[in-house]
């Protein structure tokens, strides 16, 4: 709702010409470090894994997991990584995805979902889709299905949804704030 968005919003920060010049980072670390608006966020996507019939949450590394990992344990579900390759000791899937420059890598224990399972992916920010994208096709490599992906916040001025709609074939994509 709206005050929720208020509060998101109010907690964070532009940072301009970060990671490089032109380029504006949406900083959460001040929203993560107010109580209040942490618990709210965190209540907010417990509330979603309900809403969507999610039976695990996959976090996409590294800010994914400081999103999901309290959302998960808030609506009584199991939390699985995605990680960036290279970092998961068991058999793994990997998935390459595009990204502006180069591509990336990114792993899943292969056991940690599979039929049976409805996952709810949770990330910060949807940008290109490039890593939403892949973290939806490895869920469905592992044989479970794809609840649906919700986001802190969707960059409204970059095509990620597009790039991301054909791989949900049809799951929901939710953003609490769109900027
Ligand atoms: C950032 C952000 C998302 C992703 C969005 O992660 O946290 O995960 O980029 O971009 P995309 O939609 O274009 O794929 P990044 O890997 O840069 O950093 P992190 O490890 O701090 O999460
Ligand atoms: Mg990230």
């Amino acid at each position: 709702d709206e005050k929720l968005r208020d509060l998101l919003l109010a907690h964070i920060h532009d940072v301009p010409d970060y990671p490089q010049p032109g380029v504006m980072f949406k900083d959460i670390t001040p929203l993560l470090a107010d109580a209040t608006a942490f618990a709210a966020l965190t209540d907010a996507l417990a509330e979603a894994c309900k809403r969507h019939g999610a039976t695990k949450v996959v976090g996409l590394e590294a800010r994914g997991f400081i999103l999901g990992a309290p959302a998960a344990v808030g609506a009584g579900l199991g939390f699985v990584p995605v990680r960036k390759a290279g970092k998961l000791p068991g058999a793994t899937l990997a998935q390459a995805y595009e990204l502006e420059y180069g591509t990336a890598e990114i792993e899943m224990h292969a056991d940690a979902v599979g039929p049976g399972d409805r996952v709810l992916v949770i990330d910060d920010v949807l940008a290109t889709g490039g890593t939403a994208e892949a973290s939806v096709r490895l869920i469905r490599r592992a044989g479970a299905e794809v609840a649906g992906v919700v986001v802190l916040m969707e960059l409204g001025f970059l095509p990620g949804r597009e790039r991301l709609s054909g791989a949900l074939e049809g799951a929901p994509l939710e953003a609490l704030i769109t900027v």
